[in-house]
């Protein structure tokens, strides 16, 4: 079988690096070529256009910024729907608008094409050891087609019921990790302005039953300034748009999504979008000061 990724950012290139290492011979497309070079020096197959990977796999996984994204690599001219063949089954493991995901789900099968969401929990450090947790919407006889390779991907996979169910659950699990980063940066400023170690707030909170895996994690690196990114600020504050939107058109609104959008949205005005997603200490910390 022929897997094909579009999209070989931070997640797209850890997965695809995941498959080959499981034994599937995967070819890749991306919008920026030069993104695919370390991919190729590994034997990893690169597509000119997604039209092209499409006519050349089974399974094509779409792991792209958001729904514009996908609907760009899906139906613009050299698209995914002009390589249609029988048995072509596309499956988007971005983080996107569950009412988009459905109308885009609605398109590739009025074409002949099935698709599922497959968005993921964890970054591409556990992309690569196969560790996700892999949230699913859409047919269940379309997902058990290919459980297999999910299974490669991720040691919790999860069927959610219709098109969009993956990623209406994957906005809900992104709305914690939102609330969580500003929780941790909020209290480990709090603990400074009080004169205290920051590594002491972080030992005591993991003593107890409110640790976090960000807290055990990343709260570390947090608080040695250490925000390389494996998952961008600015990328988080386009899923709390995303969040906030589909609460919307869900009717209903939720004051939390609210406010931390507002506040990653500012700390993104403040130049600091490529930092990873923890890097909202580093606004939290700036903004505080009286
Ligand atoms: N990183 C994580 O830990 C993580 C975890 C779970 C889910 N996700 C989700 O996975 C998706 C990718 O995230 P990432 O962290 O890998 O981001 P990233 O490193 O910024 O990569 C974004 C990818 O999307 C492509 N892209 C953006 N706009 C496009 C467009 N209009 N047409 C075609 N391609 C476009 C980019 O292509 P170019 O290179 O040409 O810009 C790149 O391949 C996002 O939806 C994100 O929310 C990420």
């Amino acid at each position: 079988m022929n897997i094909g990724i579009i999209g070989t950012g931070f997640l797209g290139k850890a997965v695809a690096i995941r498959l080959l290492n499981t034994g599937h011979k995967v070819i890749v497309y991306n919008r920026t070529k030069n993104k695919t070079e370390s991919l190729k020096n590994i034997g990893v197959i690169v597509a000119d256009t997604p039209k092209d990977l499409a006519q050349a796999c089974d399974l094509v996984i779409t792991i792209v910024k958001d729904s514009e994204a996908v609907e760009s690599v899906s139906f613009d001219k050299n698209g995914i729907i002009h390589g249609k063949h029988d048995g072509l089954t596309v499956a988007d493991m971005s983080t996107i608008n569950p009412i988009s995901s459905q109308k885009i789900a609605k398109r590739f099968l009025e074409n002949g094409i099935s698709m599922i969401d497959t968005p993921v929990m964890g970054g591409p450090s556990l992309a690569e050891k196969g560790e996700l947790v892999v949230m699913i919407g859409g047919k269940k006889e379309v997902y058990e087609k290919y459980k297999h390779v999910f299974d490669h991907i991720g040691n919790n996979t999860f069927y959610l019921g219709e098109n969009g169910s993956g990623h209406a659950m994957k906005l809900a699990m992104n709305l914690q990790i939102s609330l969580l980063a500003l929780a941790l940066s909020e209290g480990i400023t709090f603990a400074k302005r009080a004169g205290l170690d920051p590594k002491l707030f972080l030992e005591i909170l993991n003593s107890t039953y409110f640790k976090t895996g960000m807290s055990v994690l990343k709260g570390p690196k947090m608080i040695n300034g250490n925000f390389d990114p494996s998952f961008t600020l600015k990328m988080m504050k386009k899923d709390l748009d995303t969040i906030n939107n589909t609460a919307k058109e869900f009717g209903t609104s939720l004051p939390m999504a609210t406010l931390a959008n507002e506040i990653y949205q500012n700390a993104v005005t403040d130049g600091l979008g490529e930092l990873d997603y923890t890097g909202i200490l580093a606004f939290i910390e700036k903004i505080s000061k009286l």
